[in-house]
């Protein structure tokens, strides 16, 4: 709907003009590939998800944000319009942005793009599938939407473990608060905690009324359509601010087949922990006799049920022969609260098929991961929240991180010191703790292993930029070098998202081959908010050509120490629906093609 594809027989032509335009005006990109392109108009709507009107961000009048759904090695064009009231950038969770850190959309990478102003972000697709999402990565703002999702698919001659399913369906799970993110943010900045929030949304809407007491009158919620018999992949994201959600489908087994560009080892599960920030995909089949419809479920993890019993997610699974509405108490959660090790369990189950490829007809099966020696090591170790100058903040071995108004990777472009450090500590120090901007340096084509170890009472979930790394280990208790004893040397999971349950350590590998600053942050909103993120800077020290890195790109907007290089936007209007012009926009585009080719070849 959003956005404009390439029809096959269009395709083949735009190979030929998609050259030409790449020679004729130098855009970094690969050109036998095709191009998607997006218009979008990141704006604020009144929406009531939970039965109280607040201003939540939309993607062109949507939220969620539409499904930017893609093929492996697309090249991806998105003009992003900001008609927020504050700055504004996208991050893509899990696209791994190959040599090109530059359209990263975080802090580290990029400069805000300002109110009114829009920014046109390019990249590729390069050798990914998967199941991914991208959202806000300022301030909170993904507490108030501006989420979607991305779906790389595989390319036609690459073979997809499973049989096409009947249908595809994107489901976006989410703790929720009533409070705006500018409250929120406030609250945090006051030195408090965010509380229990007030619901768990699904597509952006509140729970079905399964029970009178709990949901109030008068809730839109959501449905999913399916028809008897057959089998649809549902990809679930945890979009939320904080809280761990079990996902449940009643008298549904859920067969997990993928998780964050990988493809797992086929398994059923009643249900499955999916923390914030995570991905997965299902395959579900349709079996059951739609006696009545089935309740879908999103409820609170490692809490205690009594008091959260209004902060639970409930959608609707519609047969299309349903006898009737779905009634009675919701499918039972697991019952673990005194009980730590079921979740670990349940994590550690999910491993990579290593006979079946991704991107590729094979790469993981052939990639030992567990023969690489490690060249870098490091324990990232993070506290409940500490006061330092006066502000309650978070950390990482005991230092908060300091965004610096000038983009890091700007600095390097630039060559302008004294932006950030290149001292991150190895280990965790005995020292106290404070605020600095200090980067990890990573080691080119090196292999670190990075242990996250959670001293703080709830799940954080950690993720990594630019990379998938493999999750070898997990554990309770403190990490030591012994603990490598006990790693998955052979078919851990390849994902950029993993949780780190509290009091426990959680190990990752990740080849460094990819140039560039990488954001390694919680997806937890508030710990991050509060300084739990790092930098890790890969540079090639004996090239410094195109082949290692991407150029800078050409709309690179400028701000810090660089401001004086930005030139005004005249700032926009709010548009009104993006469909239209973005069919405009490859239009022109093509036209655009055609001219040069016509320039050029005459
Ligand atoms: C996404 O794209 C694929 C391949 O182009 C197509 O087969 C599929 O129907 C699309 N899915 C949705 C949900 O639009
Ligand atoms: C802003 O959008 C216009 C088209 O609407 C486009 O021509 C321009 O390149 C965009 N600016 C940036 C910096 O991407
Ligand atoms: C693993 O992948 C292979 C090859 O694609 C497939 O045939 C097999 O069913 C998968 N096995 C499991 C357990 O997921
Ligand atoms: C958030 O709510 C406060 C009132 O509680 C209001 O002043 C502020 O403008 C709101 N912000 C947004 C972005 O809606
Ligand atoms: C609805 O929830 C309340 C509060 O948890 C509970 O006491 C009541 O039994 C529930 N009602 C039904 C019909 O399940
Ligand atoms: C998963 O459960 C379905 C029934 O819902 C069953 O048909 C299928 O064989 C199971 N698959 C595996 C791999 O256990
Ligand atoms: C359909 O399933 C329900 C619940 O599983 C069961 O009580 C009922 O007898 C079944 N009806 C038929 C016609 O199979
Ligand atoms: C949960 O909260 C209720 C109400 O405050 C309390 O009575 C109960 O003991 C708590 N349960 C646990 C397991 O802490
Ligand atoms: C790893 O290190 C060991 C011991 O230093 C060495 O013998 C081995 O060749 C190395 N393996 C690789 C793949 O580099
Ligand atoms: C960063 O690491 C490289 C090796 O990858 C080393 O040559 C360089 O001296 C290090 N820089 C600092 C500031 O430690
Ligand atoms: C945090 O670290 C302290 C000191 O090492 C330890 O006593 C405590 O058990 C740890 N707590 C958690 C939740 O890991």
């Amino acid at each position: 709907m959003v956005g404009w594809r390439l029809s096959r027989v269009a395709a083949a032509g735009l190979l030929v003009l998609a050259l030409v335009w790449a020679t004729a005006l130098v855009v970094p990109s690969y050109a036998a590939d095709p191009f998607a392109y997006y218009d979008w108009d990141v704006s604020y709507i009144t929406a009531s998800p939970l039965g109280v009107p607040q201003k939540v961000i939309a993607i062109s009048k949507q939220f969620p944000g539409p499904v930017m759904n893609v093929t492996t090695n697309w090249n991806v064009v998105v003009n992003v319009l900001n008609s927020l009231d504050e700055p504004l950038l996208l991050t893509w969770d899990g696209i791994q942005q190959r040599k090109n850190s530059w359209q990263d959309g975080v802090l580290g990478t990029n400069c805000p793009i300002p109110p009114g102003w829009n920014w046109t972000y390019q990249f590729q697709v390069k050798d990914q599938i998967g199941s991914f999402f991208y959202f806000p990565s300022l301030g909170l703002q993904r507490a108030a939407g501006g989420y979607g999702g991305i779906t790389v698919n595989n390319r036609a001659v690459i073979a997809v473990p499973f049989g096409t399913p009947d249908g595809d369906i994107t489901l976006f799970i989410g703790d929720w608060y009533i409070k705006n993110h500018t409250d929120l943010r406030k609250a945090l900045d006051a030195g408090k905690d965010l509380g229990m929030p007030d619901g768990v949304l699904m597509n952006g809407k509140g729970p079905y009324r399964y029970n009178t007491t709990l949901v109030p009158d008068g809730i839109d919620y959501e449905t999913i359509d399916v028809e008897p018999g057959k089998t649809y992949r549902f990809r679930i994201h945890n979009v939320g601010i904080s809280t761990s959600l079990n996902f449940r489908i009643q008298n549904h087994n859920m067969l997990l087949v993928e998780t964050e560009g990988t493809y797992t080892v086929q398994q059923n599960y009643t249900n499955l922990d999916i923390h914030v920030g995570q991905s997965y995909s299902f395959l579900v089949t349709m079996d059951q006799n739609a006696s009545s419809d089935y309740y879908i479920v999103a409820s609170a993890r490692f809490v205690n049920e009594s008091l959260w019993t209004r902060v639970t997610g409930v959608a609707i699974l519609h047969y299309s022969n349903s006898k009737g509405k779905a009634s009675g108490p919701l499918p039972d959660p697991p019952n673990d609260f005194y009980d730590k090790t079921f979740s670990m369990n349940q994590a550690r189950s999910i491993r990579t098929n290593v006979s079946s490829g991704a991107a590729r007809p094979n790469p993981q099966g052939s990639f030992r991961y567990g023969s690489i020696n490690v060249t870098q090591v490091y324990v990232l170790r993070n506290m409940p929240p500490v006061v330092i100058n006066g502000k309650r903040r978070t950390t990482l071995n005991g230092i908060s991180y300091s965004p610096p108004n000038t983009p890091l990777r700007l600095a390097d472009q630039y060559n302008l010191e004294g932006v950030y450090t290149l001292d991150f500590p190895t280990r965790p120090l005995n020292r106290p703790p404070r605020l600095a901007t200090s980067v990890i340096n990573g080691t080119y084509k090196g292999f670190m292993e990075i242990i996250f170890q959670n001293n703080d009472t709830t799940v954080q979930t950690y993720h990594m930029d630019g990379y998938a790394f493999f999750v070898v280990g997990m554990d309770y208790g403190e990490w030591t070098e012994n603990s490598r004893g006990t790693y998955n040397k052979w078919d851990g999971v390849s994902r950029c998202t993993i949780q780190v349950f509290p009091g426990a350590w959680t190990a990752v590998l990740v080849s460094l081959d990819s140039v560039g600053f990488w954001n390694v942050r919680v997806e937890n909103l508030d710990t991050w908010y509060l300084g739990q993120e790092v930098y890790v800077r890969v540079v090639n020290p004996e090239d410094s050509s195109d082949k290692t890195e991407l150029p800078m790109p050409d709309n690179v907007l400028y701000c810090g120490l660089l401001k004086d290089k930005q030139k005004a936007q005249i700032p926009h209007g709010s548009r009104t629906s993006s469909s239209p012009i973005s069919y405009v926009g490859g239009m022109l585009l093509t036209s655009m093609m055609l001219l040069a080719s016509i320039a050029i070849f005459p």
